[in-house]
């Protein structure tokens, strides 16, 4: 045997429930060869025993065909599930709390509740971060207003830039406008660590991450990276979006990550000028999902114009307009948010019971989109 070939071997591992293995994730800490045997040292952030398991069975039967006889595999995992939340590896440790904003499926308003809750947050006094993690399809800048803005760099270090009271960095204004890179998967992982290690954030309460759509390489490397605090799955409630958004919150449970809470986004639509609610993907759906995670809704917002205006001229309407009903509701979210990560970092774990959506708003009188006439 040799390091090539247990290199080789252990490429061919897939990490539990990835479409990736354990090599290219990084997680092989330490390879020994002596003649025909073999120790391999691998840190993983789950602390299943399935998990532990399954990866055994595979590097096992992986290096056995590779030739190796005598096979010594340690795993080193965090002690407890949740103990990741206040203890696991921080390779930003300026910052106290990490908050991940995913979704199984695209365009349904991760970077919008992004930029809202983190205005929100930062409204309510927190020192609040926002980082872009969606190297594809960077929209950040644009939402925030500063899409013309290049970050200082200091050294070899990138200043974030500031806006609405937050501190915010994106590929976006990394890059030039419009450039498109196709990222290989080991350039997302760089790039992610490179955001967490080589911005200079401040001291931070949270740094609030929106994430690109999906369960891939950015989430569990950062969930490797650092200790997320707090996952939020943003769904529109149409069933074929509430079946990703299972992906999306089945990804935090593997991964450990304490769920705090469903943002069910384009839930119903309320004209303007009747004032009624109507459902266009449905609404209330995401209970079920909610249910079987154990979590609740931390927010239902409607198709709202003024919210896809806030985000495309870079006024959130948060910060724009506190006073209207969306903006009470992404800082009625914020609020509790904030009170579910203090929990997780006090006790370990998330509220599991149900709070209500943040409501207010009546429902249509005519029946909605069951045939209801709207006069828009
Ligand atoms: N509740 C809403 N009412 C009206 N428009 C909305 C609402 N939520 C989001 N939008 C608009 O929908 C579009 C998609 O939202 P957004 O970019 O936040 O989604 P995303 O999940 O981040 O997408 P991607 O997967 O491409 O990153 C944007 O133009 C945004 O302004
Ligand atoms: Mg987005």
């Amino acid at each position: 045997m040799n390091e090539e070939l247990v290199k080789s071997a252990l490429s061919k591992v897939l990490y539990p429930g990835f479409q990736k293995d354990i090599l290219s994730f990084g997680f092989v800490d330490k390879i020994e060869v002596d003649g025909s045997n073999v120790t391999v040292e691998v840190t993983i952030t789950s602390s299943a025993s399935e998990v532990e398991e399954e990866l055994r069975r595979n590097i096992d039967l992986e290096l056995s065909r590779a030739g190796a006889e005598k096979i010594f595999i340690k795993i080193n995992k965090p002690a407890m599930p949740r103990e990741t939340s206040s203890r696991g590896k921080n390779i930003a440790p300026n910052v106290k709390n990490f908050v991940m904003v995913s979704s199984g499926k695209g365009g349904v308003g991760k970077s919008t509740t992004s930029v809202n809750l983190a205005v929100a947050l930062a409204m309510k006094g927190k020192k609040v971060g926002l980082l872009d993690a969606d190297i594809y399809g960077p929209n950040i800048p644009r939402m925030l207003g500063v899409e013309n803005i290049k970050p200082e760099v200091i050294g070899n270090k990138v200043k974030p830039i500031e806006a609405y009271g937050l501190e915010m960095i994106s590929m976006g204004s990394l890059m030039g406008q419009g450039e498109a890179l196709l990222w290989r998967g080991s350039l997302i992982i760089k790039a992610i660590q490179q955001f967490l290690t080589d911005i200079l954030w401040s001291d931070l309460d949270v740094l609030v991450i929106d994430m690109p759509p999906g369960t891939g390489d950015a989430q569990l490397t950062l969930a490797q990276s650092v200790p997320v605090t707090a996952g939020v799955t943003v769904t529109t409630p149409q069933t074929v979006a509430l079946d990703d958004a299972d992906r999306s919150l089945a990804m935090f449970k593997k991964l450990h990550i304490p769920i705090v809470g469903i943002v069910e986004n384009m839930s119903g639509f309320i004209c303007p000028e009747s004032g009624k609610e109507y459902d266009i993907f449905g609404k209330n759906t995401t209970d079920e999902l909610a249910k079987k995670y154990d979590t609740f809704i931390l927010a239902d917002l409607p198709i709202d114009p003024t919210i896809r205006l806030g985000g495309d001229s870079g006024s959130p309407i948060t910060y724009a307009k506190p006073d209207s009903e969306i903006a009470k509701r992404y800082l009625k979210s914020a609020e509790i948010l904030w009170g579910e990560i203090e929990r997780i970092n006090e006790q370990g774990i998330a509220s599991n019971e149900a709070i209500q959506p943040t409501s207010g708003v009546s429902a249509c009188s005519t029946g909605g989109s069951s045939g209801g006439s709207c006069s828009c």
